[in-house]
This record gives structure tokens, sequence and C-alpha cells, in this order.
């Protein structure tokens, strides 16, 4: 498929690295639908999970060593800080050099505003791929996904925040500032 899948076997493996292929077929069907270039959406897709790992300390580790800046609303929110953790292993042990691509592996868990489309395809791959566990609302987004992909962020967000309340957990205000960016400008602008 690509040079980069066997280097994610070296990373992770098992049900992630199928996701992480799966992420990387649906990111190329949806660079189809909103005119990206498929080579950088494989990639993305392929490489978005590189720096997850079964434990949280050592991610924590990993940035800490690194010097990746964490805030202190990222270190109550860890399962966000493996993008981080991705984009910088990405430009620092894969030579990407290619910023977009970057910026999608490094937003993908919280978005941001005005992405680029291939951080969204990226961002909203992720949660609709078809190994993915149905969600409330999963077919209607996915199809979302393919019509308006800023309603589908704002889907997305909303699904997300639903299931963070019912598990109590906390809300990455990064997250929020997302949901309100792509809740407020005009629907069907791609
Ligand atoms: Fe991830
Ligand atoms: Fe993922």
């Amino acid at each position: 498929m690509n040079k980069y899948q066997d280097i994610l076997k070296k990373y992770i493996s098992g049900f992630r690295y199928a996701h992480s292929i799966s992420v990387a077929n649906c990111a190329m069907s949806l660079a189809m639908r909103y005119d990206v270039k498929l080579e950088d959406a494989l990639v993305a897709g392929i490489l978005h999970d590189i720096a997850k790992r079964n434990n949280n300390d050592e991610i924590v580790y990993l940035c800490n060593k690194n010097n990746i800046s964490l805030s202190e609303d990222d270190l109550k929110s860890i399962p966000v800080l493996h993008s981080y953790l991705g984009a910088y292993i990405a430009r620092n042990e894969l030579n990407i050099t290619n910023e977009d691509i970057l910026n999608s592996i490094y937003n993908h868990t919280l978005g941001r505003a005005n992405m680029s489309n291939l951080e969204k395809i990226i961002f909203v791959a992720d949660y609709i791929e078809p190994l993915r566990k149905n969600r409330s609302n999963m077919s209607y987004i996915r199809k979302m996904a393919f019509i308006d992909i800023n309603k589908c962020i704002v889907l997305i967000i909303e699904s997300s925040i639903d299931h963070l309340k019912k598990v109590n957990t906390f809300i990455h205000p990064k997250m929020l500032e997302t949901y309100e960016y792509y809740k407020n400008i005009n629907v069907g602008q791609v």
C-alpha cells in the first residue's frame, strides 16, 4: 500500500493497526470528495495514531522528554496527548515535512478552528471509519461526512461531548472552540 504501512507496524499493532489502515482508506474516499491529494490523505491516515500506546504514562514521559509543550488542560486530557506526540514522531523520526499532514496528525483528536480540508478529513475519518463501534447517530454522521464535512464535524463533537459527559470525563476547551467555530460558519461552505 505505502512504505508507511510497514513503518506503522513497528510502532503499533493489533486493533490500532487495523484502525489506522481503515482511517487511511476512509480518508482517501473523503479526499476524492473534497479535492485533497490522495497520497496526503493516505499518509496522514496511516500515521495519525502512530504514538498511541497502551500506557498513558509512557506517552506523558515521551512528551516531556521531547519538550512537547503541554497545557494544564492537556494534562487533564491524557488521551489527547498521542496526537501531539504523533506529529512529533512523524516530523522527527519519519522525516515528514508536509505541514498539512503534520497538522492533521496533531489536531485529529480535538480539531481546531479553520482546519484545512486534510485536517477535517482525518478528524472525521478517525470517527467514522468502518471498524469504529457504532455510536448514536453514526449512520447519519457517516452520510453527512460526504455531504457537508463542516456539519459532520459539529455532529461528531456533539456526540463526543455527550459521551464524555456520560462517563464524567474532562472536556478539553479546545474541543469546545472547534465546536463553536464549526457551528457558526456557513453550512455547506467547503
Ligand atoms: Fe487518535
Ligand atoms: Fe484513531
